[in-house]
């Protein structure tokens, strides 16, 4: 199949109405199509349609039981997919809706199983992005969709990392510029007995707790799980993330990493903070050293940049675990197979 990548954007802010009409017939029809949100480019389709859904698992070799979030365009919608709409969903739907908050419930009998891949709940978000928006309403349906990568590489933060990997597989990506949060949204369960945190994200943990109190967050955002533990996030347990390169996250100052790689390799690349890269002769940035948004926002960029440069080996500056650098920690440790050494 050939794959046909459309502008979603006829002017500055304007969309390319005709690009979202395409796509709306294409999921209506129970096809698949690639579409820009605000965290990273998804990999929609019609979430009513369990066939249409499993198109989704066949492009991106996803496993089945990996559950999908399904995308709404309006916060009415939710009630038709889940059991009920308790207090909390109400008042984060509020407070953080549209934007990067994937909130679980016990599903509705609307959702398929392919959907939520056997489990009794369903994950669902309101994305911010126009483009993302206008293509909900234009197929009429709510969307299930995954990150739109093959399974276990970066999740793409622009059409051409999705046309990577996806040509060929699909019938169209939507081109709507690069993803301004760049890493996948928060995920919280109210599923639970207290409200848990299964992956960090833009809207942070600390802003989780402003609004609800107690909090948890799940062992699996910052460890690898043991042998036989079952993830409350399927997607947790997968490597993940993971560039060809072999990446050590080395914990400490900046001039203790500098005084630790003086013992490595010589051809060892280094994943930094913008400006630190005067000290090492291959490296590749990844947003400012104190600010969490700038590095969610650059990772997984910076992650195929140094399979496309060719590294084998990469030593990581760690980011700090507070705000959006929880998020950037999560994504950067599994992409590191969980290795990482302290510099002192
Ligand atoms: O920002 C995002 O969330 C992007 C864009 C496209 O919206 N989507 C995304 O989807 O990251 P995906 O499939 O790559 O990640 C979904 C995560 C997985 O870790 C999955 O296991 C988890 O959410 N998940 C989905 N439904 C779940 C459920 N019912 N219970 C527990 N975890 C669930
Ligand atoms: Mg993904």
């Amino acid at each position: 199949m050939k794959t046909e990548v459309l502008p979603a954007f006829a002017g500055e802010n304007e969309l390319n109405q005709a690009a979202i009409e395409k796509a709306g017939t294409l999921l209506r029809a129970g096809e698949v199509v690639a579409i820009p949100t605000e965290t990273v480019y998804g990999l929609a389709a019609n979430a009513y349609d369990g066939e249409a859904v499993s198109k989704i698992f066949k492009a991106k070799g996803r496993p089945q039981d990996n559950p999908l979030i399904v995308h709404i365009a309006k916060v009415e919608t939710l009630s038709d997919l889940v059991a009920e709409v308790p207090e909390a969903a109400k008042k984060l739907a509020a407070a953080f809706w549209p934007g990067p908050l994937t909130i679980i419930l016990p599903k509705s009998e609307k959702i398929p199983d392919a959907v939520s891949a056997g489990l009794p709940t369903v994950a669902v978000r309101m994305p911010s992005h126009p483009v993302a928006h206008a293509v909900i309403e234009a197929a009429g349906v709510p969307l299930a969709a995954p990150s739109a990568n093959l399974s276990g590489s970066p999740s793409p933060t622009n059409a051409k990392y999705v046309f990577d990997d996806m040509h060929d597989r699909i019938p169209l990506i939507l081109d709507g510029g690069s993803s301004a949060v760049g890493v996948e949204s928060t995920v919280i369960t109210l599923a639970t007995e207290r409200p848990r945190v299964l992956r960090p994200g833009g809207v942070t943990v600390e802003q989780l707790r402003e609004l609800l109190g107690e909090v948890d967050v799940d062992d699996a955002v910052l460890h690898k799980l043991a042998e036989g533990v079952r993830a409350a996030s399927p997607g947790m347990k997968y490597k993940h993330y993971a560039p060809r390169a072999e990446i050590t996250i080395v914990k400490g100052t900046l001039k203790e990493f500098r005084r630790f790689l003086e013992s490595k390799e010589k051809d060892a690349f280094v994943l930094c903070f913008a400006g630190e890269e005067q000290y090492f002769p291959r490296a590749v940035t990844y947003g400012e050293a104190d600010d969490g948004l700038s590095q969610a926002n650059r990772l997984f960029d910076a992650l195929r940049e140094l399979d496309e440069q060719g590294a084998k080996t990469v030593y990581a500056r760690c980011p700090q675990l507070s705000g959006v650098g929880l998020a950037v920690y999560n994504r950067l440790i599994r992409a590191a197979g969980f290795k990482f050494v302290e510099a002192v």
